[in-house]
């Protein structure tokens, strides 16, 4: 494992001579993120050894090296799900690299369900906290010591400087942004609404299929962590009603503006 990932490190070191320390993993609709960056490479992930073989659909996406506002940045536009039928050392292992190549920051966005009676439909989610649901988790199996403890802390799993940056960031753009738990659960089903009112009483304010595991990883290598939720549908009592996988990407793709400002201003204070 040590010598793949760093095999995939030296072989993207070779590609570029950009060293960014930012690593920021765009999730479902939140793509537009790319726009703000000034691309000197994009490499799909087909192209890069190593990385995890796309299963299902055609392109699984492409990493991205760059400038947001002249800051550099290593970006994933899209990634691996549990539920495509990744293991969790293979949904993690961009991480491991990033980490390989210099990235020691990693910011994560996602798509997630709202669980908390007080979020609506299209708003956004800073991630102060998670809960892990999958039933597995990245570090069962030999401990890499080189990498990280065996029995890694979790007591502050997403940077509270950097939540708070957000939030002030969100003020003063007089956004909204919501904080709160996110827990992350397999799928690929959307919860039926006993799962939902379960994930509201287990503590979660949103519920979604990803983030958990990376920042898992992230944190076993001791990286700064950030993460952030667009509500993209409901899963409080009385409020819920069909959801289909459309309806989410096109409500994270309307609140997408708002938390890729936040990121590219956010990417400026580190
Ligand atoms: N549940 C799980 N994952 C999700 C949801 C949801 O309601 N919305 C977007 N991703």
């Amino acid at each position: 494992m040590l010598e793949t990932i760093r095999e995939t490190a030296d072989f993207l070191k070779s590609k570029t001579d950009l060293r960014p320390t930012i690593g920021i993993i765009l999730g479902t609709g939140l793509g537009g993120l790319v726009k703000e960056i000034d691309i000197e490479m994009a490499i799909p992930y087909e192209e890069i050894p190593n990385f995890p073989v796309s299963t299902v659909e055609g392109h699984s996406g492409r990493l991205i090296f760059g400038r947001i506002n002249g800051v550099p940045v290593l970006a994933m536009q899209g990634r691996f799900h549990y539920y495509e039928g990744y293991d969790m050392q293979h949904v993690t292992f961009p991480v491991r690299v990033m980490k390989a190549f210099g990235i020691d920051k990693l910011l994560v966005s996602n798509a997630s369900g709202g669980l908390n009676p007080e979020f609506e439909v299209g708003d956004i989610m800073v991630i102060t906290d998670h809960i892990n649901m999958f039933g597995d988790n990245p570090l069962i199996g030999k401990n890499y010591n080189e990498l990280g403890p065996r029995f890694p802390d979790m007591s502050e799993p997403y940077s509270k400087e950097l939540s708070a940056r957000a939030l002030d960031l969100g003020k003063q753009f007089g956004f909204d942004l919501k904080q709160g738990v996110y827990v992350g659960t397999t799928g690929p089903t959307f919860e039926t609404p006993a799962e939902y009112k379960m994930f509201r009483v287990l503590g979660a304010d949103a519920v979604g299929m990803s983030t958990v595991p990376e920042i898992i990883v992230a944190r076993h290598m001791e990286m700064t962590c950030f993460g952030i939720s667009i509500i993209t549908d409901s899963g409080v009592p009385g409020q819920i009603v069909e959801v289909s996988h459309e309806e989410v990407q096109e409500v994270a793709a309307a609140a997408e503006p708002k938390m890729t400002k936040v990121i590219k201003e956010l990417v400026t204070t580190l």
